[in-house]
Order: C-alpha cells, then sequence, then structure tokens
C-alpha cells in the first residue's frame, strides 16, 4: 500500500536510492551511497516534484507509475538543473507529452542547453513569490540562486507546510542508512555548497518567515521533527562559524617523521581536554578532511617541504579549503624539511589569500627526525593553539 510522507495527505516519495556509485559528481567517495529524492503531490492537479540521476530513470519511471495509478501528471517542478536530479526530464517528458514543465527562467534555459533536442511540452517560468494551486495544495516559488547552481528554486506547499529544499538540507548516504544526519550532511554542505555562504543566508532568512513542518531535500532523508536544529545548522556552516570547539591536526608525510610529530600533537591536545581529530592527508578522503577543517575553530597543518615547495597531498587539501571559502579560523604549521625547508612558507602563500584567519607565531620547523628539541617546541604549540579556543 502506498504511504504519504509523514505529517501529510497526498505527498509521496518517489526517489531512488544508489547503492552502487563510488564517487558521486565523480568526486566524492559515498560510502553508503546516496540518494536521488523525488516527490509526487496527489491532488486535483499532479505535481512531480524534480526527476532523478539518468543512472536510476527506470527505477524511478517505476515507482512514479505506481503512485501515479495511470493518472498523467499536469507539471513538473524544476528545482534545479543538475543531471543528478534533472537528468530524467527528457524521459519523463517523452511519456507524457502535456505536461507542463516549471521552473525559473534561468532552469527552462539550461533545460534546452542540456538537451540535444529539448522537449516540446508546455513550459511555466516563474519567478520569487508566484504559485500554483493544485486544489488543497498550492505551491508557493522562492528563488534559490547559488544554492547551489544559479537556477535554483524551492518550493513552499503552504497547506501541509512542507519545504522542497532542492540540494539543501541534503546529505550522503542512501535513504534508510543507519548513520546520524550530521556528518554526512555537513560533508555534503561544506563540499558542494560551502563556496556559497552569502546565497544560502538569504535563502535561511526566506525561510525564517515560513512556518516549516516537514523539509523534503532532494538527497537523504526526510526531515520532520525539530527543524529548528537543521536550520541552525546551516546557519553555522553558510556564515563561516565554526561549529564547536575543537582541533583538526591534517597531515602530510614523506616517511612518518611529520606524522610522528602530528600524532605527539594530538596526544597532548587530547590530554589538554580537547577534542582532536587527527588526518593522514595522503590517505584520507580529502572532501572529510574539509569538512572537519570547517567543522572546528582551530587547525594544525603539519607537512613534508617538496621540490622547493610542500609535499602535493597538503597543498591539494589547501586548494580544496580556499575553493571552499574557508575563513575565520586560527592555523598552527609544523614544517619537516630535511635540506630546504620550504613547507611552511608554501602553506603561508594559500593561507595569506583567506578571509580572518589567525596564524600562529609559533611554527615548529624540524629538520628530518623529531628530536627532543622539536618535542618541547610541538608542546608549546599545542599550548598555544589550546589557549586560541574561541568556541564552547
Ligand atoms: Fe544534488 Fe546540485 O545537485
Amino acid at each position: 500500500m502506498l504511504e504519504t510522507i509523514p505529517n501529510t495527505e497526498g505527498i509521496y516519495y518517489v526517489g531512488v536510492n544508489d547503492t552502487d556509485i563510488d564517487l558521486f559528481e565523480n568526486q566524492y567517495p559515498v560510502p553508503n551511497g546516496v540518494s536521488y529524492n523525488a516527490y509526487v503531490i496527489l491532488d486535483e492537479k499532479i505535481a512531480v516534484m524534480d526527476t532523478v540521476d539518468p543512472r536510476a530513470t527506470s527505477a524511478w519511471l517505476a515507482r512514479l507509475e505506481e503512485v501515479l495509478d495511470g493518472r498523467t501528471p499536469d507539471y513538473l517542478i524544476i528545482s534545479h538543473m543538475e543531471p543528478d536530479h534533472a537528468g530524467s526530464i527528457l524521459a519523463l517528458t517523452q511519456k507524457y507529452p502535456s505536461m507542463t514543465l516549471v521552473g525559473s527562467a534561468k532552469a527552462l534555459t539550461m533545460l534546452t542547453n542540456f538537451c540535444v533536442t529539448p522537449p516540446e511540452n508546455p513550459t511555466l517560468g516563474v519567478k520569487e513569490g508566484d504559485t500554483l494551486p493544485l486544489g488543497s495544495h498550492t505551491l508557493h516559488f522562492v528563488m534559490a540562486p547559488m544554492v547551489h547552481w544559479p537556477e535554483v528554486m524551492v518550493t513552499y506547499e503552504s497547506t501541509e507546510r512542507v519545504l522542497f529544499s532542492a540540494d539543501a538540507f541534503g546529505k550522503f548516504g542512501a535513504v534508510g542508512t543507519d548513520e546520524p544526519w550530521l556528518d554526512e550532511a555537513r560533508r555534503y554542505f561544506i563540499n558542494i555548497v560551502g563556496k556559497y555562504g552569502m546565497p544560502v543566508q538569504t535563502l535561511l532568512k526566506k525561510a525564517a518567515k515560513l512556518d516549516i513542518r516537514t523539509i523534503c531535500p532532494l538527497h537523504g532523508p526526510i526531515l520532520t521533527e525539530n527543524i529548528a536544529f537543521y536550520l541552525e545548522k546551516y546557519q553555522t556552516w553558510s556564515s563561516y562559524q565554526p561549529e564547536t570547539s575543537g582541533v583538526l591536526i591534517a597531515h602530510a608525510s614523506i616517511h612518518g617523521h611529520t606524522a610522528q610529530a602530528a600524532q605527539l600533537l594530538a596526544d597532548d591536545l587530547t590530554a589538554m581536554g580537547e577534542t582532536v581529530v587527527l588526518l593522514d592527508l595522503t590517505r584520507c578522503d580529502v572532501a572529510e578532511a574539509v569538512q572537519q577543517a570547517f567543522r572546528f575553530d582551530r587547525m594544525i597543518l603539519a607537512a613534508a617541504s617538496y621540490d622547493g615547495g610542500v609535499f602535493l597531498p597538503m597543498e591539494e587539501f589547501l586548494l580544496h579549503l580556499q575553493a571552499k571559502n574557508f575563513q575565520n579560523r586560527t592555523v598552527a604549521l609544523v614544517e619537516n624539511g630535511s635540506w630546504a625547508p620550504s613547507a611552511a612558507k608554501r602553506m603561508r602563500t594559500y593561507l595569506d589569500t583567506m578571509k580572518q584567519l589567525t596564524v600562529l607565531d609559533e611554527m615548529v620547523s624540524i629538520c628530518s627526525v623529531v628530536k627532543p628539541a622539536d618535542e618541547a617546541a610541538l608542546h608549546a604549540l599545542a599550548e598555544a593553539v589550546h589557549k586560541a579556543a574561541v568556541t564552547a
């Protein structure tokens, strides 16, 4: 028997889990897969809310047909043209040529760009504040450019108080995965939307005027309780504030000595009562390292010198941080160099481009192996990082 999504009458989930995918967007490991969410509102008029990735078209159409039970959708609401959501539009339009395609003007333009032969379905361009009555449900369109592409809009259904939030409030992991929302939602947000803090802030201001009981994102679970918790996390992340007090220690070590120094720092800071995450940049998912950097108020970077610069796994990490607008944190540096240490200088060239970063003076420069004098310097660095805590 078909069931509506929680708290609603007439709104159905027709999303699909993808547990075979290895890299979402060809870059993010998703060990628990990902979901492409879509929804249907059955009323006097029927609205399909987004489609799914082409990887899941067949399964999605089968699920959709089950819900439609022979009826023809009147509207397809297109919130976002990225192919993980728009990739089955053509298949749907071929099946339902009378269905009206509803989206922002930019979305309708992008639709033609994504199709070799664009669909001939009728279209309806909508703008901020426009409404579309379906019967007992009414859709209200809210533009959300750059959350996460320029054409994005979200849709608020005012009778059931549901926000169809596009990519916002999504997470990695197939629907039904037994894992907390927070970590994979943070990795998803920071890496995919993190650069666009201001547009997210604009959307949050609009959302604050809506009475939201349920959030239906395009990835991950439907959010039905404690909506304020999710809004507060987005407020923190999009304003580039640390989420919690703690230290990320990220190291890039060639022969293990820099990793040893990082471990000494981790032990020291843990003994001081700090929450510490220690990551080996040569092996970990860089997106995980980026989300941990955004999570905490402080970060220590420890890297070997290499080819007159810094060991490349650290350089790649810094490139990612720069691309995601990393800012407003305290950073400490540890370098290692056996004849001409250059890592700290190269790391500074990246950090100097980021806003509101405090780089501590207590830099430690190790020559090859960690010696007693280095241990003392590392302890002093740990003390300085501990004193630099800004959040409770
Ligand atoms: Fe889930 Fe920006 O697409």
